[in-house]
Order: structure tokens, then C-alpha cells, then sequence
């Protein structure tokens, strides 16, 4: 499906005042009218070298927004651990990441059974380092997919194959920048309407490799001149909001306005915010979606106080194969992250904890949902099938 043909059941009225944003829209269609472009303000990973010798670069994530420093990975061991501690985070760039992954496992073999043996090993490997974000998966079997075919077609040795593995990593990576685009086209003219606009955890530039997903149509407004403001929930416990979302924000001169997790409820109370958008790690054939620890009682207090709820991602955070959200693997993390957030102790040493890092908001919260290929609303199978096939 071209964009801008995504699922449509009625059109707006082409004057749709910004008092309306709290009622959630019944469908509607965009004309693909954005002639600004903007780009994402830091650069969050890029393949240096060739196919044989590169290494992944990228940006350490843990260290901002005090440090703004770049680590290498020269093989896939270090990926893993890079990925696995959030250093590159986010569905999208986990996705593009673990694509150049494959391109590092496919460095060491010496004839073409030894390097799809490594790369079978490698999939299956990177795949083990963060459960819940589909994009992972995604992209390392389009490109093991992609070796096969190839492996079992006219020989083209090894260093052929190699270079076949870094085009495809390279095509996902040129892809998620497209995506991240067509996503801020369909939600731009939403945020548009909005003084104010909530985001949790971050679903930025800093976890896509383009200008990402819920903050796309909040660049795209802000390059137009429209003016508004952005709450970011600070995020529990690993602070995505305030280190990352505000930081991103703050760098493309959007107003940034962090507030706790439990402040939201209040913010959406007192009229603060039109709508709502956050990112996903995957959604369900029903259109449940999976996404940051919070983005659950946010979509609950959103319906509370009947201001939208939006939810942005690419056709690649979609998982068919699955019919709702209780399907979706939630991926736990160690207690430390609680205890010990950011240096000192801020709970009693030994007790117990619980840290699930992901929740599910079911699809009848979500007033839509926008993906690349078009709006989905409302939100339920048909609907989803419809637009991501
Ligand atoms: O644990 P993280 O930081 O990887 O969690 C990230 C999120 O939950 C994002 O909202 C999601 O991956 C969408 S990113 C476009």
C-alpha cells in the first residue's frame, strides 16, 4: 500500500479547531502536503568501513544527556551487550542495529557453509538480547532471508555475500529514516492542533535511525512554525523521557517540559495537553501494543480525562503472527534499575522488587494508531490487516 492510502473511513473537516483535539477523531485522510523536511538532531549509529572490516558506531545512550560519546562494536558479542545495557535502545534502531549485527558475524568465516553457520548462530543470538521490541527479530531474519536466497542462488563466494549483508543493513537502515518521515506526515497535522502534546519514555530520534516515531509529527510541526509545548514523563526507572526525549527536544529548540510519571494524570486533568502520542515495541494482530512500563496507566488516564490517545510506529513493529497483546514476550530487568537508579541506594538493600520494563495497552485505549503506511482507526484486527496486511 502506497502512504497516504493507508485506512480511511471519513475525511475532517478542513477547519478542525484546537479546542476539538480532545475528541478523539473518527478516521480521516492527509494529503502528503509537507514540503519541509527535517533531520534528526544527532546522529544515534552508523557503519564505518566495508563489509569485511567496518564496525558498528553508536552513540552511548547511557551517558547522555551528559555526555554525548560514541563506542564501536567489532563484533556481535559486543552488540548483544550493547543492546542488552541500552546503549542503542528503541524498537527502530534495536532493528537497524542488529541488522549491521548480522554484517559482524558474517566477518570471521573463511568459505560460505562456515558464514551462514555464523549467521544462524548470530540471529538467534542477538535475537536473546531484548525480548519485547519486534524490530529486532524483524530485521535480523530480513537479513538472514536475504543470505539464504542468495546463498542458494549462482555462487558469489564469500566477500560477495559479505557485501550483500551490508546492502541489506544499509537498505533497513535508509528504510527506518523513510519511515520515521512518513509517520511525522500523518501525525504532523494532529500536532498541529495541539498546544500541548504528553510523550512517554522516547520514541525520538534518539531510538529510530531517522527523526522517529512519536516525536516525527512534533519535528515536522515545529520546522512548519507551529509552536507548542511538550510534556515528557520523566520515564521510571531508566529516565528515557528526561535524559533522552527532553534532551532531543531541547536540541531542535522544541519547548521541553519534563515532568514524574505520576504527575501525568494531574497534566491531562487540568487541560494541559490535546493528545497524547508514544512509540511501540510491538503490536498485536488486534492492535494491542506493547511499549515502555507506564504507557498502560498513561492510555487509562488519557481515556479518564477524554484527551487521544496516539500511538506511532512502522509497519515493522507489527506482529501478525500474534493475535493480541497477551502474546507479547514482556521483557523483565534486574531490580538494580529500581534500587539503584542513578548512584545511591533509594530503596532498603535486599528487598525484593519486580521490574517488568514493557506493559500492553489494549487496542480499545488507543484512539489511533500511525504507522507509515496510514492511520489505523479504529483500532481492532480488521482495521490493522487493513493497513499492514
Ligand atoms: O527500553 P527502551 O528504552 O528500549 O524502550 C523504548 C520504548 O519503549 C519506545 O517507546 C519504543 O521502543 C518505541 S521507539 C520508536
Amino acid at each position: 500500500m502506497q502512504p497516504g492510502t493507508g485506512l480511511t473511513l471519513d475525511i475532517l473537516p478542513a477547519e478542525f479547531p484546537l479546542s476539538d483535539c480532545q475528541i478523539p477523531i473518527r478516521g480521516y485522510s492527509y494529503a502528503m502536503d509537507t514540503a519541509h523536511e527535517v533531520k534528526a538532531p544527532v546522529t544515534v549509529l552508523e557503519w564505518v568501513g566495508g563489509s569485511a572490516d567496518g564496525t558498528l558506531r553508536l552513540l552511548d545512550q547511557t551517558l547522555l544527556p551528559e555526555r554525548t560519546q560514541y563506542v564501536d562494536c567489532r563484533n556481535v558479542e559486543t552488540l548483544w551487550d550493547a543492546i542488552r545495557r541500552l546503549v542503542v535502545r528503541g524498537a527502530p534502531a534495536i532493528g537497524v542495529a542488529a541488522g549491521y549485527g548480522m554484517v559482524l558475524a558474517g566477518q570471521q568465516a573463511a568459505d560460505l557453509p562456515a558464514l551462514m553457520a555464523d549467521l544462524d548462530r548470530a540471529a538467534s543470538y542477538l535475537e536473546s538480547s531484548r525480548p519485547t521490541a519486534v524490530n529486532l527479530s524483524w530485521a535480523v531474519r530480513r537479513v538472514l532471508d536475504k543470505a539464504r536466497a542468495a546463498a542458494a542462488g549462482p555462487t558469489q563466494g564469500v566477500d560477495g555475500l559479505r557485501r550483500l549483508l551490508l546492502d541489506e543493513a544499509h537498505a533497513i537502515h535508509a528504510e527506518d529514516q523513510a519511515l520515521c518521515l512518513a509517520i511525522g506526515r500523518y501525525a504532523e497535522p494532529l500536532v498541529r492542533r495541539c498546544a500541548g502534546v504528553l510523550t512517554h519514555c522516547n520514541a525520538g530520534a534518539l531510538a529510530t535511525a531517522g527523526i522517529g516515531t512519536a516525536t516525527a509529527g512534533l519535528y515536522l510541526a515545529h520546522a512548519a512554525g507551529h509552536r507548542f509545548c511538550v510534556y515528557c514523563d520523566e520515564t521510571r526507572p531508566l529516565l528515557q523521557g528526561s535524559r533522552l526525549t527532553a534532551w532531543e527536544l531541547m536540541q531542535a529548540g522544541i519547548d521541553a517540559v519534563v515532568i514524574t510519571d505520576s504527575m501525568a494524570a494531574h497534566v491531562l486533568r487540568q487541560g494541559r495537553v490535546q493528545m497524547v502520542i508514544t512509540g511501540a515495541d510491538r503490536i498485536a494482530a488486534n492492535g494491542d501494543a506493547a511499549n515502555k512500563i507506564g504507557t498502560y496507566s498513561l492510555a487509562l488516564a488519557a481515556r479518564a480525562h477524554n484527551v487521544p490517545f496516539y500511538v506511532a510506529a512502522p509497519y515493522s513493529t507489527f506482529d501478525l503472527s500474534i493475535a493480541d497483546g497477551s502474546e507479547i514476550p514482556i521483557e523483565e530487568r534486574g531490580g538494580e534499575e529500581i534500587t539503584h537508579g542513578f548512584g545511591r541506594a533509594t530503596a532498603p538493600a535486599g528487598v525484593k522488587t519486580y521490574c517488568p520494563a514493557f506493559d500492553v495497552t489494549p487496542a480499545n485505549l488507543i484512539t489511533a494508531i500511525i504507522t507509515d503506511r496510514g492511520v489505523i482507526q479504529p483500532v481492532g484486527e480488521r482495521e490493522v490487516r487493513g493497513v499492514i496486511g
